[in-house]
């Protein structure tokens, strides 16, 4: 199966140029992207960079008076409030808290019909799509009749998802899918959510901090300060890096900052990563070319290596790469800018 099959080329969300501003806080500056059917959007930033926000707009919880630019959600604009019921009837929204979309008293089956009143759903129809939704998300059928508040934790996230799901919605927001799952589960929930986009091919926002999520991501947008640093096919951003992302892991005994400050030296190293108490992860130039020289540079400075291999960077890198990358440049920044008032005092 090809990862992409499932994307066309129809757009379903367009974004061009939103800026939020509430009061004086300016929360999102100048953000544009398109995101075609199917694809998989991972928003990835620390907290407080403007996810949330972002969402908010599109889902129409933002009054217009707070946002300018162009904003369309399948084709609508939520600048409109007569657009509104449209666009949330295309859409839908998993929220990172279970409970604020579930009614524990009730069993699973009922928890959807209460949802699907709403959208004047038949009964048996809505029965039909519980049961596939059900099926895909591997609920066991023992648990459907009975209160949700038997269930596990991740087999309430995967109903909380039915439910975002169960109106066919276009585009699919889900806030924060794994915040607060077992680190062992937290891939068994992307992978639901694959197949779920697999099987139904809804367009997926996935709002995260957890970057493991990149994993299962057409794109992956990186927003800073409510800026967007990039959005792009997670493989081309990490082969946007020197040797097209391919790093050196060394591992290095009583590594401390100075053997540090004295690789540092070797003039290829674009970056240098601690990644582990002992280890460091090198992005050299012109790796194949420089590897050997490296190696010999290591010996003449009585450099002791424990261990050394290559690897791709992962996602994780990348963005801890990018971050890093936007910090110096804004310290950089306030620097001239002190520096020049220095001048005309
Ligand atoms: N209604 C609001 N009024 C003023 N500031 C807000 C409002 N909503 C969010 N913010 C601020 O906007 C910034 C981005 O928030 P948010 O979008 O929730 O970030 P994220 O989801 O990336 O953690 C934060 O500094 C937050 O305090
Ligand atoms: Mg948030």
């Amino acid at each position: 199966m090809r990862c992409n099959s499932v994307i066309s080329d129809e757009v379903m969300v367009d974004v061009d140029n939103l800026n939020v501003i509430f009061g004086k806080s300016h929360i999102v500056h100048d953000v544009s992207f398109k995101v075609k059917k199917g694809e998989i959007i991972g928003l990835f930033g620390i907290s407080g960079a403007g996810k949330t926000t972002i969402v908010r707009v599109m889902t129409c919880q933002i009054e217009k008076k707070y946002w300018n630019g162009t904003v369309k959600v399948t084709g609508l604009s939520p600048a409109k409030k007569r657009n509104h019921p449209k666009i949330l009837n295309n859409i839908g929204y998993v929220p990172q808290l279970e409970e604020l979309n579930l009614y524990y008293e009730l069993s699973p089956l009922a928890n959807v019909e209460v949802f699907t009143s709403t959208y004047g759903m038949n009964k048996q129809k809505t029965k039909e799509i519980a049961k596939e939704l059900f099926t895909i998300l591997d609920i066991p059928e023992d648990t459907w009749k009975k209160r949700t508040k038997y269930m596990s934790g991740g087999e309430k996230k995967r109903l909380s998802m039915a439910i975002g799901l169960i109106h066919n919605p276009d585009v699919l927001f889900l806030d924060e899918p794994t915040t607060g799952v077992d680190a062992s589960k937290r891939y068994d929930i992307l992978s639901y959510l694959k197949k779920l986009n697999q099987h139904l091919h809804t367009t997926m926002f996935i709002i995260t901090h957890d970057l493991e999520a990149a994993l299962i991501c057409d794109k992956t947008a990186i927003l800073r300060d409510g800026k967007l640093l990039e959005f792009d096919d997670p493989h081309k951003l990490i082969s946007s890096l020197p040797s097209n992302g391919l790093v050196l892991r060394l591992t290095l005994d009583n590594l401390n900052e100075k053997m540090i400050d004295i690789i540092k030296n070797f003039e290829p190293i674009k970056k240098i990563l601690r990644v582990g108490n002992d280890i460091l992860e090198l992005l050299v130039d012109n790796f194949e070319d420089n590897l050997s020289r490296l190696i010999q540079f290591l010996v003449d400075k009585g450099i002791k290596v424990n261990s050394m291999n290559r690897d791709l960077a992962t996602f994780r890198r990348f963005f801890q790469i990018r971050i890093d990358e936007e910090q110096e440049k804004e310290s950089k920044e306030m620097d001239s800018i002190i520096a020049d008032r220095g001048d005309i005092s």
